[in-house]
């Protein structure tokens, strides 16, 4: 009987070892299931789409056909990395779509977050289905589904509300009708992250920090405008940069910078400058459901202060986010 809960018996994936007898495994299932037959996957960029991709690649080659969507809500190169890793290391089949325009022009005006979760989540679907009608011979979909999501989605079936619209590539259009191949659901993210490694996925990549699917969506707080989009993600890079160079990049569960529809008035090369505020958010957390304040050192805010104001177009202020889940969410929107 096909059942969705994790057997009894499966011993936790530890160490390289395990991680290859699972690797072996799902290879030979994955044949098993797929056949000769074409596989499509979203390939984001993050964690489980990129261990599935991977892993993937290794059982059936160019069978699997990727497709990754810019929603032009990326971080600074991430599109760009996900095509030299993919493409150009690895040699995949990859359908790259920039669909910046699709979405920026459907967000244009729309302030409320969760309006703007929902436009992105359903345009994110009609996109990949746009590309997916474009190829023959596709019977099944690939997904980066973990236990987790498992777990979550018993959770809502039994009716408990969650407090935001996750975003994810389910409920694709009724013309659109695949299997699932779901290498990875029984997988705690722990383990994906061995299983990652074990295929020769870079160790940076592996061990990123978690990125909501709406992106600088949500970040980019109210109605997203390109000009502040473009600081958004500046800040951002500079954030991680220097947040790579002090040694907190390995320490911190997820940082970034929000910045909201708000322009205060500064002053630069002594004439009037009016500029939005780049918020330092910095959390830890072992579960996502709550989340504590990572302590920065002043000398790193600071310098981060220094650089987003001197190199970010239209940012005049940084400020520093102290408010731990609950009873802030981690994300502002
Ligand atoms: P919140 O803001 O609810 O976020 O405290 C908890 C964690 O979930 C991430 N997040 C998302 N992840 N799709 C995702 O895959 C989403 O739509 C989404 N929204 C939030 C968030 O970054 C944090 O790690």
């Amino acid at each position: 009987m096909q059942t969705n809960l994790r057997p009894e018996t499966m011993e936790r994936i530890t160490n390289a070892e395990l991680a290859k007898a699972f690797i072996d495994e799902q290879v030979e299932a994955v044949r098993a299931q797929v056949g000769d037959k074409k596989v499509l996957l979203a390939l984001s960029g993050g964690v489980d789409s990129s261990v599935v991709a991977a892993l993937l690649i290794k059982a059936i080659g160019k069978q699997l056909i990727c497709v990754h969507v810019n929603h032009g809500l990326m971080r600074k190169n991430e599109s760009e990395n996900v095509i030299k890793l993919f493409k150009d290391e690895l040699d995949a089949n990859l359908v790259y779509v920039d669909a910046t325009d699709r979405f920026l022009n459907l967000l244009a005006g729309v302030a409320d977050p969760e309006s703007k979760r929902k436009i992105i989540g359903k345009e994110f679907i009609e996109v990949f289905a746009d590309e997916a009608r474009k190829l023959e011979g596709v019977e099944f979909l690939a997904q980066g589904t973990i236990y987790p999501d498992i777990l979550e989605s018993i959770k809502q079936a039994e009716g408990k509300q969650a407090v935001k619209s996750h975003h994810n590539v389910g409920g694709l259009p009724e013309d659109l009708k695949f299997e699932l191949v779901e290498p990875l659901k029984f997988l705690y993210k722990d383990e994906v992250r061995v299983v990652g490694e074990a295929l020769g996925l870079p160790h940076a990549m592996v061990y990123r920090q978690p990125f909501p699917g709406p992106g600088l969506g949500v970040r980019c707080l109210g109605a997203i405008t390109r000009d502040r989009l473009e600081a958004l993600r500046e800040a951002d890079a500079i954030l991680r940069d220097e947040f790579d160079k002090c040694g907190l990049a390995e320490k911190v569960w997820q940082y970034f910078i929000a910045v909201p529809d708000i322009k205060s008035v500064g002053v630069k090369n002594e004439s009037r400058y009016e500029g939005w505020p780049a918020i330092i958010r910095a959390v830890n957390t072992k579960d996502a459901m709550t989340a504590t304040i990572e302590e920065i050192p002043y000398a790193v805010l600071h310098k981060i202060t220094d650089r987003i104001t001197h190199e970010v177009e239209g940012i005049n202020r940084v400020l520093l986010d102290l408010t731990p889940k609950p009873i802030g969410t981690i994300e502002w929107e």
